[in-house]
């Protein structure tokens, strides 16, 4: 009904000061929220970041995020929700700060090499049918310093702008083009906008990655991205294959 306004994204907001994880709590109460409720924590007391990490998200600095989402779409499509809202965040820093943020396929999005926004997907449902889908988005917005173990790696939009960045400004950016992204995609499932995103703003196409799967890892050059949001990369013998998922980093870095 709110489509008809225009509208899904964030029809539905909670807003907490505290919480353990944005993430966790979309998934515990997916039953119940609507699609398209988004979820903020001034922080989060256990953020959960990929492959079991912890997800530093200290109080006021950034944005810590979820999107509930209950599409109609096969599951296999679900995961490319990563990539919409990787397009919807990239293009916003870039829209907002003038930065030259970039996508690091198919998670991350970094600033001068260094990471500044990382997108945890959860999702359930039978071999047919979403029941639901968690879109996390976490983004070092005013942060000022890291723990420790991430500090090399990590940085911040004010770190890298210079000052300090209205949360709420890019917060709205990033609803609005998910907005538009994901309506485009899920009544059609035409995904060539969030593709031209992804590609024009590559932090991988071009570059030796490090594929890890499970416990093996090796070196391919990234190709391209195909129309569906995949990886084509080549390896040392110039074959070509896709990468679906998984965990790439760049070499070196
Ligand atoms: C990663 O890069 O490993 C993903 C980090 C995802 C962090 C966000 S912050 C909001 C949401 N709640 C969580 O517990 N994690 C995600």
């Amino acid at each position: 009904e709110s489509l008809l306004w225009g509208h899904t994204m964030g029809r539905e907001l909670i807003v907490f000061d505290s919480i353990d994880s944005t993430n966790t709590y979309g998934k515990n109460n997916a039953d119940h929220l609507m699609d398209g409720t988004i979820i903020l924590s001034e922080e989060q007391l256990a953020g959960r970041g990929r492959r079991g990490k912890d997800w530093s998200s200290p109080k006021g600095t950034g944005i810590w995020m979820s999107m509930v989402l209950k599409p109609d779409i096969p599951p296999t499509e679900g995961v490319k929700t990563t990539q919409i809202a990787a397009a919807a965040v990239c293009k916003a820093i870039r829209d907002l700060t003038g930065l030259d943020a970039l996508i690091k396929w198919p998670n991350d999005i970094v600033v001068n090499g260094r990471k500044v926004c990382g997108i945890l997907t959860e999702m359930a449902g039978q071999l047919n049918k979403i029941d639901y889908i968690v879109v996390g988005i976490g983004i070092n917005v005013n942060n000022t310093e890291f723990p420790e173990g991430i500090s090399a790696v990590a940085t911040s939009l004010q770190i890298e702008y210079g000052k300090k960045i209205d949360r709420k400004e890019l917060i709205v950016r990033i609803i609005k083009n998910f907005e538009a992204l994901y309506h485009s995609y899920i009544e059609n499932l035409n995904l060539t906008e969030v593709v031209a995103i992804v590609r024009d703003y590559s932090a991988v196409i071009g570059k030796e990655i490090k594929v890890i799967h499970g416990t093996s890892e090796r070196i391919v050059t990234v190709h391209d991205i195909d129309e569906e949001g995949f990886l084509i990369v080549e390896s040392g013998d110039g074959k070509r294959e896709v990468i679906f998922s998984g965990e790439v980093s760049i070499r070196g870095k």
